[in-house]
């Protein structure tokens, strides 16, 4: 506990930070593991996952650094993978189930894969996955969010996600943190850097997906995830608009409205039941632009052709 509390102020002081973080709040809340930032109870999981499981060459693993799309990338795969079981779309499980209880997380859930679809869903970085993932050859689909949009959509996670009774840090304190690379599953460019040099080395087993361009041409990446995914559409499901059909139970719109959704809540691990509608608020790209100031966006790196 010690050592990661002395090693977060090091690099808090190390960038000249004037901000006062407090030590307890960061010993209390992540624990450095492989060069990596995990909550407490995150870590054990990952631990756990580290020793035990093991993948199947069929395998999708679905893996994200929070907030960065991980619910629609849940929810568009497993409608890809289920076109096979024969669900129509009027009846489909996604209007009645969380997508987070359709594709649990491998490292919070006991029993994180739905037998009936070979998806896994996973925040661990690259270099942290288990060693079957790598010896097994299953494919991985990463989805990455600018980081401002990214780290604007997480502070408010994390204000929801506080306890009564506790105080969830301030914008500039997150942010102080987050830009140090302190962040569930963080440093972010570690994270990002990790999946998409592998995804360069072998890219017929890891796709690299864009939240900005998935919202912003939404039937052409779903194709691109249909084929990696190999459940390509028969010429009639094209015909009859299956993609397009996919994209809207997917959309943020149609799932945020869903009364599951709303209402909703869902089993995480053995302790914690999440309400559901934590997981969605905007689903927007550039919210950032109404919380930061310029001098933090600067930090936070050049924007990308499609936040503008
Ligand atoms: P905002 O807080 O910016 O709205 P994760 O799923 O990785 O936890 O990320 C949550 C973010 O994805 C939230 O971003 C949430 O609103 C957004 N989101 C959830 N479902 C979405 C969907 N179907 N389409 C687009 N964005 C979605």
């Amino acid at each position: 506990d010690n050592e990661d509390d002395q090693r977060a102020q090091k690099t808090i002081t190390s960038t000249g930070s004037s901000l006062p973080i407090d030590k307890a709040w960061i010993a209390r809340h992540f624990k450095l593991y492989q060069g990596f930032w995990y909550s407490a109870n995150t870590l054990e999981g990952v631990v756990q996952v580290q020793q035990q499981f093991k993948a199947q060459p069929s395998d999708v693993l679905l893996c994200t650094i929070p907030k960065a799309g991980t619910t629609w990338l849940k929810a568009l795969c497993f409608a890809i993978m289920n076109r096979a079981c024969g669900f129509r779309y009027s009846s489909h499980p996604l209007l009645t189930t969380s997508p987070h209880e359709c594709v649990p997380f491998l490292e919070l859930c006991a029993d994180y894969k739905n037998p009936a679809i070979p998806l896994i869903a996973t925040h661990i970085p690259y270099t942290s996955l288990p060693e079957s993932v790598f010896t097994s050859g299953c494919k991985i689909v990463y989805m990455i969010r600018n980081p401002k949009d990214m780290f604007v959509s997480l502070w408010h996670f994390m204000e929801k996600m506080t306890p009564k009774g506790m105080v969830s840090p301030s914008l500039e304190v997150a942010f102080e943190l987050f830009s140090n690379g302190i962040s569930p599953y963080g440093p972010y460019w570690d994270h990002v850097l990790g999946y998409w040099k592998a995804s360069l080395e072998s890219p017929e087993k890891i796709l690299f997906l864009k939240f900005e361009d998935m919202k912003r041409e939404p039937v052409i990446w779903v194709r691109k995830l249909v084929q990696f995914l190999d459940h390509p559409f028969s010429y009639d499901a094209e015909r009859n608009g299956e993609v397009q059909e996919i994209v809207e139970l997917c959309s943020f719109e149609n799932l945020s409205n869903l009364e599951v959704n709303k209402n909703g809540r869902h089993q995480t691990g053995a302790q914690l039941l999440m309400e559901n509608n934590v997981y969605f608020r905007q689903g927007v790209v550039g919210d950032w632009k109404n919380h930061l100031t310029t001098e933090m966006a600067e930090h936070l790196g050049p924007n990308h052709r499609a936040e503008v």
